[in-house]
């Protein structure tokens, strides 16, 4: 069959993990995906970086955005990143040319994922960002999919690997939070800016993602209460421990029921992003490093626990291969691809918790 043709557009840790695991799993990647997944262009800010993989084989574009309107590419991958600039314009450009588009990209998702996918919608082509939350958790794949027939009413956990691996590592070591924070950095976890993982802002986008997945509503990254772990010295995390607690950075979206009547007669929606005590007997106190997990209370299913690396190359680049195997089956997601499992059109808009 005819190769599902890509052109990927950033080559930082996860454009690189994406290289390598399209090349090293070719094989098994071509049987699941019924044809072959192949690297036409790739484009970044530099060019003569060394990344430890040879780009030899493709073609380089050295404007980026230009990639969107190539007749050789059937799918763009962006992993530039930033909520606008070249990342947003590519996007655009990406779905108006009729190309489906992957990302990895959680802030141009928080801020422009109703656009992105009323474009998408339209063009009939796929957008898909399971790497954008919980790195290689299908956490949205598990929500959209596995937890379809649910009504869920409340969704939690931990979404940032970085805040996780320096609070859990503070904790297990008594170093400190610049200390730890150096590492995580040096291990590929965190932002091109470390204050979008510490101020507690990834994991709001994350959130409003998922929240906008499991309730059906409008992302609205903006009413999402943050706060970052910056504040948290090794003394609190002693004295959490003392009290039987560790101290986890969590995001927490839940309706409120009993609103319904209120003003408008909407729901409210309560979302929010702060550090929290957690008993030593939660499932999410054993969550340590740059791991994340989210539970997800359904009506039927019960309970459920999504958990795995959150953040990485190899994590990140498993996700977004995988959504380009759905989309090399034929699968854009939903009835003409609705990327959060229903059309923009009949998503509900609640009322932000006051
Ligand atoms: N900086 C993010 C984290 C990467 O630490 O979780 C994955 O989104």
């Amino acid at each position: 069959a005819a190769p599902l043709r890509i052109a990927l557009a950033g080559l930082g840790t996860v454009g690189g993990g994406v290289i390598r695991l399209i090349e090293t799993n070719a094989a098994l990647i071509t049987r699941r995906a019924g044809r072959p997944i192949e690297i036409v262009a790739v484009s970044a800010r530099d060019r003569g970086k060394d990344r430890g993989v040879d780009l030899s084989r493709y073609a380089w574009e050295d404007d980026m955005t230009a990639m969107a309107a190539r007749d050789d590419v059937d799918a763009v991958v962006e992993l530039v990143g930033g909520a606008d600039g070249p990342a947003l314009t590519l996007a655009r450009n990406a779905i108006q040319h009729g190309k489906s588009l992957v990302t990895a990209n959680k802030a141009m998702i928080a801020h422009h994922g109703l656009e992105l996918a009323e474009l998408t919608e339209k063009a009939k082509v796929a957008l898909k960002f399971e790497a954008a939350v919980a790195g290689g958790v299908p956490v949205i794949k598990g929500l959209r999919e596995g937890a379809a027939a649910n009504n869920i009413d409340r969704l939690y956990g931990i979404l940032n690997g970085t805040c996780n691996f320096i609070l859990s590592t503070m904790e297990d070591t008594g170093r400190d939070f610049s200390d730890v924070l150096s590492e995580a950095q040096a291990k590929g976890y965190a932002e091109a800016d470390p204050s979008f993982d510490v101020e507690g802002t990834d994991a709001a986008h994350k959130l409003a993602i998922l929240s906008a997945i499991a309730f059906g509503t409008r992302i609205d990254f903006a009413s999402v209460e943050t706060q970052g772990i910056t504040r948290i010295q090794a003394a609190d995390i002693a004295q959490a421990d003392a009290l039987g607690y560790v101290i986890r950075l969590i995001g927490i979206a839940e309706v409120d029921e009993h609103s319904e009547n209120g003003e408008g007669g909407q729901r409210r929606l309560f979302q929010r992003v702060h550090p929290h005590l957690v008993p030593f007997d939660h499932p999410l106190a054993h969550v340590d490093g740059a791991t994340n997990a989210v539970v997800a209370e359904g009506n039927f299913s019960g309970r459920l626990l999504f958990q795995g690396a959150g953040a990485g190359d190899g994590p990140t680049a498993s996700a977004v291969v995988a959504d380009l195997i759905d989309i090399a089956r034929g699968d854009l997601g939903g009835e003409a691809g609705a990327p959060f499992s229903i059309q923009v059109s009949e998503m509900e808009t609640m009322a932000p918790a006051p």
